[in-house]
C-alpha cells in the first residue's frame, strides 16, 4: 500500500521555498487581492479516503474549472446534441481568445475555453431564469462534494461582470452567428456565478469523484453519468483542459485535469482518485505554477499517469 499522506507531505515540505511563485490572475480585481503565498492539495480516492496537507480548507475561486460541472449539467440535459453548439478540439489558443470564433462561424473550438463555456452556459439556461440556472449549479456541485458549504462568491461575480468586457465580446460574437440562444447579459450572469464558486481543495477533490469512479460518487452512492460519459469527459479534460498549456500538462503529468485562473487544478486518476490542487500564482497560460508542478511530483511518485508509470 502506498503511503498518500507521506507523499502530500513530501510535496509541500519541497514546495514550501517557492510558495508566491507565478503571477496572480489580476484582470478580475477580486483575484488580484489573493494571497499568493498559499498552497493546498488534497487527494479523495475511490476506496473513500481523503487525504489533504497545506491550505487544503482554504475556499478559493475556482474559475474555470466550473466549467467540468457546467459540461457534465449541460450533456444532461440535451445528450450529444450539445455538439452542434461546440466542438471537441483542443483550441490551441489561449483560453479569452476570439480569432477562432470567426474563422469557425460562432462555433468554439471546446467546451472550456470561455467561449465554448458561455455556449454551454446559455443551454443551461435553457427553460431557466439565469437564478434558477445558477441554483441549479450550486446544488449540484453540493450534491457532487456531498457538502453544503460550497458558496458563489458575490464579489467574485460582480468583480467580473464590471471587468468582463472580453467575454461580453465573445457572447456577442455568438449571438451573431446565432450561438445563443438567450440575451447576452442573462447568459454572462450564469457565467460569471458559476466561475465565482469558491471551494477548498478537499471540497473539489470529492466533487471530482465522478469522473474518477465510472460516473459515480463511491463516497455517497450518487450516480452522476454513465461510465461512458465519465470517460468523455475525462478525454476533454486531458486534451483541452489547460488551454494552450494542455499538451505540456498531459507531458509533465499526465492526467486529465482543469484549470482555473483563481490557481485551482482539478485532476483526475481514473479509477483511483480526484485530486485538487491550488495555489494563486499563474504560469504564462494561466495555470497554477505550482498546482502543476505538484501534480506533477505526484504523478511521478503515485505512478499514476494515464500514459503508464
Ligand atoms: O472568464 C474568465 O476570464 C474567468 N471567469 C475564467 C477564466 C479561467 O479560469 C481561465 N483559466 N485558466
Amino acid at each position: 500500500m502506498m503511503d498518500l499522506q507521506a507523499i502530500l507531505d513530501g510535496i509541500h515540505a519541497e514546495l514550501l521555498p517557492r510558495l508566491g511563485e507565478g503571477k496572480v490572475a489580476d484582470y478580475i480585481p477580486e483575484l488580484a487581492k489573493v494571497d499568493p503565498r498559499q498552497f493546498g492539495l488534497a487527494i479523495a480516492t475511490v476506496d473513500g479516503q481523503v487525504h489533504r496537507v497545506g491550505d487544503a480548507e482554504a475556499p478559493f475561486s475556482i474559475q474555470s474549472i466550473s466549467k467540468v460541472f457546467m459540461l457534465t449539467l449541460a450533456l444532461g440535459k440535451v445528450g450529444e446534441q450539445l455538439w452542434t453548439r461546440v466542438g471537441r478540439e483542443p483550441s490551441g489558443s489561449a483560453f479569452n481568445s476570439i480569432v477562432q470564433l470567426e474563422h469557425e462561424s460562432g462555433i468554439p473550438r471546446n467546451p472550456f475555453i470561455n467561449a465554448g463555456a458561455i455556449a454551454i452556459s446559455d443551454v443551461v439556461l435553457s427553460g431557466h431564469a439565469p437564478r434558477e440556472a445558477i441554483g441549479e449549479l450550486l446544488r449540484f456541485v453540493r450534491y457532487l462534494a456531498d457538502d453544503d458549504a460550497v458558496t458563489i462568491d458575490e464579489k467574485v461575480a460582480r468583480s467580473e461582470t464590471q471587468t468582463g468586457f472580453r467575454n461580453f465580446a465573445l457572447a456577442n460574437f455568438m449571438r451573431s452567428y446565432g450561438n445563443l440562444d438567450h440575451p447576452v447579459e442573462h447568459v454572462l450572469g450564469v457565467y460569471f456565478h458559476q466561475c465565482a464558486l469558491s471551494m477548498n481543495c478537499i471540497q473539489l477533490a470529492k466533487a471530482g469523484l465522478y469522473l474518477a469512479a465510472r460516473g459515480s460518487n463511491p463516497a455517497t452512492g450518487h450516480s452522476v453519468v454513465s461510465p461512458k460519459r465519465a470517460r468523455r469527459i475525462n478525454a476533454l479534460m486531458l486534451t483541452c483542459g489547460h488551454y494552450d498549456g494542455s499538451g505540456d500538462f498531459a507531458y509533465h503529468v499526465g492526467l486529465p485535469g482543469k484549470s482555473g485562473v483563481g490557481g485551482g487544478i482539478m485532476a483526475v486518476a481514473p479509477g483511483i482518485a480526484s485530486i485538487a490542487a491550488w495555489s494563486p500564482g499563474l504560469n504564462k497560460v494561466g495555470n497554477s505554477q505550482l498546482g502543476a508542478v505538484a501534480l506533477e511530483m505526484l504523478a511521478a511518485r503515485t505512478g499514476w499517469s494515464v500514459f503508464g508509470d
